[in-house]
């Protein structure tokens, strides 16, 4: 899809519009190396824009794998830090897809696709969520079964879902919803406590162990197709 320079600048929250007629007039604007000399110019998606110095990628859907480290909030402001201060390229409404706890680490997705987003979080779809879960206290055959028969806490009751161990105190665990502090709370039914807790899949999207907690890369075509992919 092609879209006017001025335009591209804007979405991606680089300049303003006067700001890049401005530019172009200094010859400050180039794209694809080739000096910019209209706003109206038409670049498509995947040009390099530079800008003072500035070079950038225009893409209209953004979507990006972030490792979440410890002690950062999934939001997209706030006055602690969030997942989006990680991001140091500038995206012009970039959100996480789902939340995790603060203390919760591993596979977030990023993007500015509002109807991915919707389709990935939808309660009707039930998409699968995996986690590395480490317990407290050793995991017995009773909570396995449990939790596979939907926990009730409360009023709220959890979807069933899959533990599967690794060892007495760590495992895997398979959900197709994502509730409020999910696994903590089922876990707390279970007379036991999450000490960590790593997402490690979302839908077929798999986390790059090779992202250190804080590092994030572009998702690639194949990654962006398996996951739009109708469930
Ligand atoms: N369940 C939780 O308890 N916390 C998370 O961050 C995700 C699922």
């Amino acid at each position: 899809m092609s879209i006017r320079l001025d335009k591209a600048l804007v979405h991606m929250g680089i300049c303003t519009r006067s700001e890049t007629k401005k530019l172009i007039r200094q010859k400050k604007i180039k794209v694809n190396g080739e000096t910019a000399l209209k706003a109206e110019q038409k670049i498509e998606e995947g040009s390099v824009i530079d800008v003072d110095g500035f070079a950038c990628v225009y893409q209209d859907l953004v979507y990006l794998m972030l490792n979440k480290p410890d002690g950062v909030i999934s939001a997209t402001e706030g006055n602690e830090e969030t997942v989006i201060d990680l991001i140091d390229m500038p995206v012009r409404d970039l959100f996480p897809v789902g939340r995790l706890d603060k203390d919760t680490t591993g596979l977030l997705l990023l993007s500015n696709d509002g109807p991915l987003a919707h389709m990935l979080l939808s309660p009707a779809h039930h998409v699968e969520k995996e986690y590395e879960v480490t317990l407290k206290k050793p995991v017995t055959e009773k909570d396995i079964e449990r939790i596979a028969s939907g926990i009730r806490d409360g009023e709220d009751t959890f979807l069933p879902a899959k533990y599967i161990p690794s060892d007495e105190t760590h495992g895997n665990i398979i959900l197709s919803e994502g509730k409020y502090h999910e696994i903590k709370r089922m876990f707390e039914q279970c007379h036991n406590e999450v000490i960590g807790l790593k997402r490690i899949r979302m839908k077929n999207l798999v986390l790059d162990e090779s992202l250190a907690p804080g590092e994030y890369r572009p998702l690639t075509e194949e990654e962006i197709t398996e996951l739009k992919r109708p469930l």
